[in-house]
């Protein structure tokens, strides 16, 4: 099977730590000029640091995606520099604090859709009209989760975010689709970032408990999924959404 992705230009949200980190690495350890995009711009310098010392092509772009006008700047970078788009992974997202639905602000709310929902509707929105302008397609994967795909207590927010990416995914590939652009959703379980902070050391320990496998998955795993997807290895592969959950089911 070939993965290469060598001449490939790719953007990352949220690319400076765990899922989206190490996927900006694969990606770029597959050929790909991978822009490492976050808020977090000294960890993401030295995401791009560590590709290019084994060779890859890598640069980083300042990004908060809460931001419109940011997310359409960034979407443009290699359109700036007489490059193309070819495959937009909407990583960035953060959990929401647990909390009852019957006891989730409005600001707390508006935050968490904001940031886990709308953000991704202008990544998705503004890396397919540039795929469809220059008719060549494209790849993108939206980041969902398996909170997206049942109920999580105590999650509520974030699981409706993550529904909506699931649907924003689904909806959009079957609109594009015959113009090449492919988009798909990777919906993770449980897996070992810092995104899992909002939950303690005991809460970790019970999610562990609760999956098949043992363990909590790890960020790379992630990462070959979502190379795979970005990869002509994949080309027949539209409007899907793919668990990577060691088995969960709850
Ligand atoms: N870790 C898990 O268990 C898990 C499970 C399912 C889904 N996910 C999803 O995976 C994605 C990556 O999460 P992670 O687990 O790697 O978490 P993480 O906290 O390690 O990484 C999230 C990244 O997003 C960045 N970010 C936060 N706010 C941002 C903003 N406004 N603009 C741009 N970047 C911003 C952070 O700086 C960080 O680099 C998220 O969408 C998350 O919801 C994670």
């Amino acid at each position: 099977m070939e993965l290469s992705l060598k001449g490939k230009n790719v953007i990352v949200t949220g690319g400076a730590l765990g899922i989206g980190k190490e996927t900006c690495v694969l990606l770029a350890k597959q050929g790909a000029n991978v822009i490492v995009s976050d808020i977090k711009e000294i960890e993401g310098n030295f995401v791009v640091e560590e590709i290019q010392n084994f060779g890859g092509e890598a640069s980083f772009v300042k990004c908060d995606v809460t931001k419109e006008e940011e997310i359409i700047q960034l979407t443009n970078t290699f359109q700036n520099q007489n490059k193309r788009l070819d495959i937009m992974v909407n990583n960035a997202g953060i959990a929401n604090k647990p909390s009852f639905m019957h006891k989730v602000t409005t600001e707390v709310w508006n935050k968490l859709i904001l940031m886990d929902l709308t953000s991704v509707f202008w990544c998705q929105k503004y890396a397919t009209k540039l795929m469809l302008g220059d008719r060549l397609g494209g790849s993108i994967i939206n980041v969902a989760s398996i909170a997206g795909l049942g109920a999580s207590p105590s999650l509520g927010p974030y699981c409706v975010a993550k529904a909506g990416v699931i649907e924003l995914t689904t909806t959009a590939a079957l609109e594009v689709a015959k113009y090449g652009v492919r988009i798909n959703a990777v919906c993770p379980g449980w897996t070992e970032t810092a995104i899992l902070d909002v939950a303690g050391e005991r809460g970790k320990s019970t999610m562990e408990k609760n999956i098949p496998m043992g363990r909590l998955g790890k960020p790379k795993e992630v990462a070959n999924l979502i190379t795979f997807l970005a990869s002509d290895a994949s080309s027949f592969i539209t409007g899907s959404v793919y668990r990577i959950d060691g088995g969960t089911r709850s």
